[in-house]
Order: structure tokens, then sequence, then C-alpha cells
């Protein structure tokens, strides 16, 4: 297995260097894998065009590294952990053996209804074993898994479809979420009647027994395809750098872009992180509460756990069901060490109250870890105190679905931590702070735009079918960076703290958003001339949602909820404004720019610090957008 930090002299020498000899570090850790060719080149990069390359012409399957590999010594450990919504149900423990049996009857399976290397498979599920179970079945045979997270809407997950031209779509009959049934196989027909003209096949996984509608032609239970098969499957032997997966994620314009990652350098990375950040031991609970229709469900619920042997717990409900106290009973329950959330949970769960998480014995936890968003003071010291009780570290994980790993951290144990800092760079990482006119900000205490001057394993490719736009979001703007999108301060003694987007994308409870896709959404219903939508600063969600929109004369009265239920429909109530306001005009520049800058400050209340109107076509809209603010 990869390499383990144990404290800061290693951490400072290892580092080192992985700056001095990246190339040199990177195979040491690929080295520990099995890979059936080693490989050619360890690394090749131009962050121009952009095209980076790592451990080219290595042949592998990450599911012989996620399972295969560890029958012999861990064969009876639990794999995954499984803890249900209803928490009267029992948990369930999956071996390694059970789990590598399962993924291959799968995988028989998905090749029996055609799937073949390289053909795209979408997954629109609960947190359900058989979701990861799929998962890893496409990767055994070479299949691009493509997670749309369940709580997008038929469009998204349509537009999703197209877009990587899926064969597949994987679903269940219905999901459990807290005491609301969700009618996913429903959801999934409605998107076929949109479009998905790509999918050969659906296959339904019964999960609730909820009554569906069926068509012979093409949906197919999971249980009569998967369960008849063999429980051995040869793993497809794919190159290093073929696809593994597309994960949809939200950028400054336009619909969401399919972020690629390929085999070899995301297992070394997803790995190599996992060990070092959460400092996994042998016979560890970690959980991490995350969706696996984000990236973060797919790095730390399921290939950075099992490349590590693991156990993972997966946890199918919600924080608040059937009380405030489940997650605190769960961590009890199992005796979880590591626990890993977002800062939106915690804000929601520290407003409930102390007394939910004085109820349970949480003396198991070692370390506690946070990600997403930033997280703010208050919720830093209201989880370092009542679920950490002042002696487990705490760690701010800075990362994006680009990345596909943690990038910034403090490193528990071995690095101090600081509330809100997401402090150290991880080995083979360099970030630097840049101004805007193109210059690097070397000096400490200062802030500016976080860029990545070095390619690192886990870093994505391409965006799927669209390289210029992955060329434009992340290497256009400094010449030889990658850009984040994100701001970031440095303090005096070089920790990072990122702050948050500078770009049009915001931070809805650890879910990233762009405006332009709400805008979009907001469009689509026929009164509405034209929108803007903007974040601001949330209690509970971190930022929110705040649309103004111009609407026609023939609008009705209730325009407002309109609104709602048609970004609802387009992308799905994660979307759904904070803030509806009705506006007249839009603040414009003369060359017919929306000023943002504007309907931020106004949304945010910073009425103080709104500057300069003048130049604006129309400024007195301003004073009439503040005056009809709400509340
Ligand atoms: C934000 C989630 C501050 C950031 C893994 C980033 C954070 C975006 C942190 C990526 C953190 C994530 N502190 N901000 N610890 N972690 N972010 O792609 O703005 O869903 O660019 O990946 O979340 O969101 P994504």
């Amino acid at each position: 297995m990869t390499h383990q930090l144990k404290d800061l002299q290693d951490y400072k020498e290892t580092y080192a260097r992985s700056i001095k000899d990246p190339e040199g570090f990177w195979a040491d850790e690929a080295a520990t894998f099995k890979w059936h060719k080693k490989w050619d080149n360890v690394l090749s990069w131009d962050f121009v065009k952009p095209d980076v390359k790592w451990f080219e012409g290595g042949k592998l399957n990450i599911t012989e590294n996620c399972l295969d590999r560890h029958i012999a010594e861990r064969g009876n450990h639990t794999a995954f952990l499984w803890e249900p919504n209803d928490p009267a149900s029992p948990s369930v423990h999956i071996s390694y053996r059970e789990l590598l049996e399962k993924v291959c009857q799968c995988a028989n399976a998905l090749k029996e209804l055609g799937i073949k290397k390289g053909d795209r498979v979408v997954f629109y599920m609960p947190m359900v074993p058989e979701l990861a179970i799929g998962i890893l079945a496409c990767a055994r045979i070479g299949a691009v898994h493509s997670v749309v997270f369940a709580g997008f809407s038929a469009q998204a997950l349509a537009d999703r479809v197209d877009d990587a031209q899926a064969k597949m779509i994987i679903c269940s009959d219905g999901n459990n979420r807290g005491n609301k049934l969700i009618p996913v196989k429903q959801i999934v027909d409605d998107a076929l009647e949109i479009s998905c003209q790509s999918i050969e096949h659906v296959l339904v996984h019964k999960n609730t027994r909820t009554d569906v509608n069926w068509n012979n032609q093409i949906d197919i239970w999971w249980h009569s395809a998967v369960d008849k098969q063999s429980v051995t499957c040869k793993p497809e032997i794919m190159d290093a750098e073929d696809l593994l997966f597309i994960l949809y994620t939200s950028g400054s314009t336009g619909k969401p872009k399919g972020v690629v990652h390929t085999c070899g350098g995301y297992m070394v990375y997803a790995c190599s992180t996992f060990r070092n950040v959460f400092q996994y031991q042998d016979g560890d609970i970690y959980w991490c509460t995350a969706d696996i229709g984000w990236i973060t469900g797919h790095s730390y619920i399921i290939y950075g756990p099992l490349l590590s042997g693991a156990t993972s717990l997966m946890f199918e409900g919600v924080p608040t069901y059937p009380d405030a106290g489940r997650f605190w009973q769960i961590c009890e329950k199992h005796k979880v060490n590591q626990f890993y959330t977002a800062p939106t949970a915690i804000r929601a769960l520290m407003a409930q109250g102390n007394e939910w998480p004085d109820k349970y014995d949480l003396s198991s936890i070692k370390l506690l870890g946070s990600v997403g968003e930033p997280i703010n003071e208050e919720a830093w010291h209201w989880y370092d105190e009542h679920i950490g009780k002042k002696n487990s570290p705490l760690i701010d994980t800075w990362w994006q679905t680009e990345t596909g790993g943690i990038m910034i951290t403090p490193l528990p144990g071995i690095t101090d931590t600081k509330p809100t800092f997401a402090s150290y760079p991880l080995p083979g990482i360099q970030p630097v702070l840049m101004n805007a006119d193109g210059t690097e900000e070397k000096n400490n205490n200062a802030e500016g735009l976080l860029c990545i001057k070095f390619p690192w394993p886990g870093i994505l490719r391409t965006t799927y079918g669209d390289h210029e736009r992955c060329k434009l979001t992340y290497f256009s703007a400094f010449k030889n960076m990658y850009f984040t999108g994100d701001g970031a301060r440095r303090d005096s003694d070089g920790r990072i703290r990122v702050i948050g987007r500078v770009d049009d994308v915001i931070n809805v409870s650890g879910h990233r958003m762009g405006t332009a896709e709400v805008e979009n959404a907001i469009d689509e219903h026929p009164e509405v001339i034209e929108s803007a939508v903007v974040g601001y600063p949330h209690d509970i969600k971190g930022q929110g949602i705040y649309a103004y929109v111009i609407v026609s004369h023939n609008a009705s009265n209730d325009i407002i909820n309109e609104i709602r239920k048609v970004v609802t429909k387009e992308i799905g109530p994660i979307a759904k404004p904070d803030k509806i306001q009705i506006v007249s005009e839009l603040p414009k520049t003369r060359s017919g720019k929306i000023m943002r800058r504007i309907l931020r400050k106004i949304a945010s209340n910073e009425l103080d610090t709104i500057g300069d109107v003048s130049t604006l076509v129309n400024p007195d809209v301003v004073d009439e957008i503040i005056k009809g603010a709400p509340i």
C-alpha cells in the first residue's frame, strides 16, 4: 500500500521529495499496486493544451486493487458496513470476499446486457450497497460509470445521460429518505420520456417494493439479471489513462460539465490521500457521510477506503431522521473512529442543540473531517467541542471534483489545526496564490486566486466531449496553471484558508451550483423575461440562492411559486431559490452586462459597500431593488 505519513518530520521530508522529484515520488506510490504491466512513462504534461498523462502504458484494473488484492489477508474483514434509513432495520456487513463476488456477478450481468469496455453507464440510485457494487462492476469490465445524484430532476438526469451518451441507467424502484419515499424509477421513466435516446436498458434494483411502471423492452430487474451469474469475472485490463468515470459538476457558464477521471492516476491518488489524511489503521471504522452522487462519495466512501482495505460505513438516510441524534447514534452503535462530513450538516445539527450529541457515547471518535465548503468558526468550534470533545483533530479538507482527491488539509496528529484553515498541501501538491494581473503572490499574510502549478495523479483529464471547455475553464486564466475557481488567504505561517468561489459558482449546502444554470432554469418559465441569480450568506446552507426576476405583465399572482416549481423541474429541489424578488429591470452596464456584483451586495445586505453605480445605464434601478428586497 502507499506510504502512510507518520510524523511531522516524515511529512516535511516526503513533501520536499515530492516537489524535487515528483516522478520518483509518485512512481514509488504507484509501485505498491498490482499492475499487469508497468508504465512506460510516469508523467507527461502540458497545462496549455491541456494534456496530462500519468503512468502511461501501465496496465491495471482498479477493482483488483480494491478487492482481489485484499482477499488473502482480509477476505473476511468488512469492506462496507451499511446502515439503513430505518434505525430498526439491521445493519449489513459485506466482507471483501462477498463484495468481490457481488461485483463479479453484477459485472457478468452487465456484460450479458451488452455493456462493453468504454460504454457509459449512468447510476441514479439511493445510498444502498448495490450502488457501490454496480460502480465497481462497471470498473471491473472497463465500462465508464457516471453517477447522477438522486436528488436531481428527470430533466437534469436526461441532460447528463444525453451528454454521456450512456447505454444503460441503473436505478432503484424507490428511495427511503427519512420518512419520505422517493419514486426513483418513475423519475427515470420521465427522463426517458424527455430524451435519453442512447439508453438500451434500465436495470432496476428492488429496494422499497414500490409499484413501478414496466417496459419489457427496456426494463430489467437487478435480481433477475444479477443473482444467477457466476461469482467470478475476469477483470478487463485497462490502460492507466483509460476512462474510469465521468462526474458532472457545475461551472460558471452553461450546463454542468462531465469531469473525466482515468484509472491509474485516480487510483494512486485516492489511496494515497485516504491513507494519509484519515490515518486509517487496520480495524478502524471509518464513516464519510457524503452521497456517492458527489466526488466525496466516489473517492472517500468507495475507492480510497477499498484500495486501503478499510471498513467504510455507508448510510442510507438523512441526519435528522428519526431525530437530530441519528449521526451520533450511528457513531455510538458502530464505534466510528473517523467521521467525515460537511459544514452544512454540522451547522444544521448544531442548531438542534447540544443535547443530541450529549446523549451518545462518542468516545470511539479519533478524527473529525470537514469537506465541501468553507467551515465557519462557530461550526468549527462546536464540532471540535461537542463531537470531538476537544481531543480529536479536526481536519478541514479542501479539494474539488476536478482534483479527484483531497489537496490541502491538516494531517491529524502530524500538523497543527487552526479553525477555518485547510492549512497545508499534501505531498505532490504545489498550490500558489495568483494576483489578478497574472503575477504570483509570494507573500504570506496575503490573498489571491488559488492555482496549482504542477500536476498530481488525480487531476481531471478533460471535460467529457468538450476539451476546449476544460481548457477555457481551468487552464486559461493563468498560463501553465490549473485554476481552481477559489479565492484563498495565506497566513503568516503559510497555512492556507480557502475563502470561497470567485466565479459564478455558488455552494449551497455543500452542493455546487452554477448561477447561470439556475437562471436558465428560471428562464424556462414562459412569463419570465430575464433573471439574475446570486449567492448570499445563509446560516445553515452556507450560501442561499437569491433570484432577481423580470416577469411579463401577464404573469400570475403565483409567479414566485411557479418559478420555484420550474427550477425543481429543470434541476431539482436543491436549486430552488431561497429568495425571489420580482424587479422591473436589472442593473446593466452600457455593453448590456448584468452587474452581479451589485446584486450580490444587495442580496447580502452589504449596502454600504455597493460602490459606484454611475457606469450603469440604469443607475436608478439600484435604489428600486434595494427598497423591494425581501427581508
Ligand atoms: C468548495 C467537493 C472551503 C470550494 C470536494 C471548491 C471548500 C468546491 C472546501 C468544490 C473547504 C470544498 N473549504 N471550500 N474545505 N472543500 N470547497 O467539486 O469552493 O463539489 O472549489 O468538491 O467546494 O466542490 P466539489
